[in-house]
C-alpha cells in the first residue's frame, strides 16, 4: 500500500513535510518525498491529509468481562478504531477483576479476534482491587499486562502501595495511580467549593487528590517504582508532578480531554450526569493550569478515560448516576479543534502526547514514520466535520459529555500492522 502525499509528522525522527509512505506486509518500507507504486500496490491518496504515527489510549474501560451490556471488547474497539487509535490499555475493574494472568490473556485474544484496535491490558495492583492484598503481577506481565492500576479506586493504605511498587518494580512496569483518598472524597460528586456550595451537592475536594499525588510520589522516591499518576485534575497535582520530575524522580502524569476543555462551571441546574466524572469537573484555574502544562511538556499524554455507562445508569438523579463518560470517539476531535487549529499545542506535541509517551509509559514497542517501523499509522483529516451525536459514536454507550458539540478534525484511516482497519472515516 502506498500512502501518498500527507503531511508527515513525527518528532522522534524529525519529520514534517509531504512524503509518500510505502507499507509492505506489516513494516513501513520506505519514507521520502517521492515513491514509486510497485505494480499492483494500492494507492491511497492522503493530500491534505497528516500522518502520524498510530495513536495510543492508555486509559480506557471496556466493561468485558461483567458489563458488556456498557462495552465489551468487540464494541470497545470499533470505538477506539473509529476514533484513530492503533491501541488501548484497559483498566482492569471489570468483573471479575482483571487480576491473574488468565484475565489479562482473555482480553488480549479477544481483542486480537476483533482485529481492530489493539488491546493491552492493564492489570489490577490489588486481588479484586480490594487494596489488602497483592494481586497476581508477576504471572499478568508474563501473559502482557503493560502496567499496573487499581483505577476506579486510590489504594487506600500507603502500606499497601508501597508494597505494590516494590513489587512492580522488579518487572520494569510503571504503576498507575488513581489518586484518590476516600476519606476526604467519601460521599463527593462534584468539587468541592463553588460547585458543591451552588449545586447543593456533597464536595470531592482537590486535596483528596493532591494528598495522594504527593504519598505516592514519596512512595516513588522510596521504592524506585516508576509512577503514572492517572486523569490529573488540579493545577496543585500538576506542580506536585513538576517538582517531582525536576529531582529526576520517574514520574510521568496523564490529563483527559473533560478536564482540559470542561469545568465545575459547565455543571449547570440542568444538571447533566454526563459532567459526573471522577476526579470531578475542577475550576476555570485548574483548566488553564492543565492546558499549560500539555503544552510545556509537564503532562505526558492525553488519555479518554473512556468510561462507558448504560442509559438507565445516566438517565437519574446527578448523586446516583454513574461517573464516567464516553471519550475515545472525541479524544483526537478535540485535542484539533481547541488546542491544535489554536496554535496552543503544536502538532509536534499531539504527536508526542498521543503517540510516543504512551508507548514508552506502556512499555510497548515504539512506532515511527521510517523504514523498518511498524506500518501502525493514523490519518487525519483536519478539515473533517464532527457532530458529536449519540449517532456518531460505535460504543455501546452515548455517555459524552461533549454530546451537540461540532468539532473540526478527525481520524480519516487507520493501519494496524499494514492493514487499513478505517477508511475514510468508517470502520471496517
Ligand atoms: O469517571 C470515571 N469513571 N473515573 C474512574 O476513575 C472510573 C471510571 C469508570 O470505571 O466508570
Amino acid at each position: 500500500m502506498l500512502l501518498k502525499g500527507a503531511r508527515v509528522i513525527d518528532p522522534q525522527v524529525g519529520i514534517d513535510g509531504v512524503m509518500d509512505v510505502l507499507v509492505d506486509g506489516g513494516l513501513i518500507a520506505e519514507v521520502s518525498e517521492a515513491v514509486d507504486a510497485p505494480e499492483g500496490c494500492e494507492v491511497v491518496d492522503c493530500a491534505g491529509k497528516v500522518l502520524v504515527p498510530g495513536l495510543v489510549d492508555m486509559h480506557v474501560h471496556f466493561r468485558d468481562p461483567g458489563f458488556e451490556y456498557k462495552e465489551d471488547i468487540a464494541s470497545g474497539v470499533r470505538a477506539a478504531t473509529h476514533g484513530g487509535f492503533t491501541d488501548v490499555a484497559t483498566m482492569p475493574n471489570t468483573d471479575p477483576v482483571t487480576d491473574t494472568g488468565t484475565a489479562v490473556r482473555y482480553q488480549i485474544d479477544r481483542g486480537a479476534d476483533a482485529g481492530l484496535t489493539r488491546v493491552h491490558p492493564i492489570g489490577a495492583l490489588t486481588r479484586g482491587e480490594d487494596g489488602e492484598s497483592l494481586a497476581e503481577i508477576g504471572d499478568m506481565v508474563m501473559e502482557g499486562a503493560c502496567g499496573f492500576s487499581d483505577d476506579g479506586h486510590g489504594v487506600q493504605s500507603a502500606g499497601m502501595m508501597r508494597t505494590c511498587m516494590e513489587y512492580v518494580s522488579q518487572f520494569d512496569r510503571a504503576v498507575i495511580a488513581h489518586c484518590e483518598d476516600e476519606s476526604l472524597t467519601a460521599n463527593g460528586v462534584v468539587n468541592e467549593g463553588r460547585a458543591s456550595t451552588r449545586l447543593g451537592m456533597f464536595g470531592w475536594p482537590a486535596l483528596g487528590e493532591e494528598l495522594e499525588v504527593m504519598r505516592d510520589i514519596e512512595l516513588c522516591r522510596l521504592t524506585g517504582c516508576p509512577l503514572h499518576v492517572a486523569h490529573i485534575s488540579t493545577a496543585r497535582s500538576l506542580d506536585l508532578v513538576r517538582a517531582a520530575k525536576a529531582e529526576g524522580l520517574p514520574v510521568t502524569c496523564e490529563v483527559t480531554p473533560h478536564h482540559l476543555f470542561l469545568t465545575e462551571e459547565n455543571i449547570t441546574d440542568s444538571y447533566n450526569t454526563n459532567l459526573k466524572v471522577n476526579p470531578p469537573l475542577r475550576t476555570r484555574d485548574d483548566a488553564e493550569a492543565l492546558v499549560a502544562g500539555l503544552a510545556d511538556g509537564s503532562i505526558d499524554c492525553v488519555v479518554s478515560d473512556h468510561a462507558p455507562h448504560a442509559a438507565h445508569e445516566k438517565d437519574c438523579e446527578f448523586e446516583i448516576a454513574y461517573f464516567g463518560t464516553v471519550g475515545l470517539e472525541t479524544t483526537l476531535p478535540l485535542m484539533l479543534t481547541y488546542l491544535v487549529d489554536r496554535g496552543t499545542v503544536t502538532w509536534q506535541r499531539l504527536v508526542e502526547v498521543l503517540a510516543v509517551a504512551p508507548r514508552r509509559i506502556l512499555r510497548l514497542a515504539p512506532v515511527a514514520v521510517e523504514a523498518g517501523s511498524a506500518a501502525d499509522l493514523t490519518l487525519i483529516d483536519p478539515e473533517a466535520a464532527v457532530t458529536v451525536t449519540p449517532e456518531y459514536f460505535e460504543s455501546k454507550s452515548k455517555n459524552s459529555a461533549f454530546l451537540g458539540l461540532h468539532l473540526k478534525g478527525a481520524a480519516s484511516d487507520v493501519v494496524i500492522g499494514g492493514k487499513r482497519v478505517l477508511e475514510a472515516g468508517l470502520v471496517r
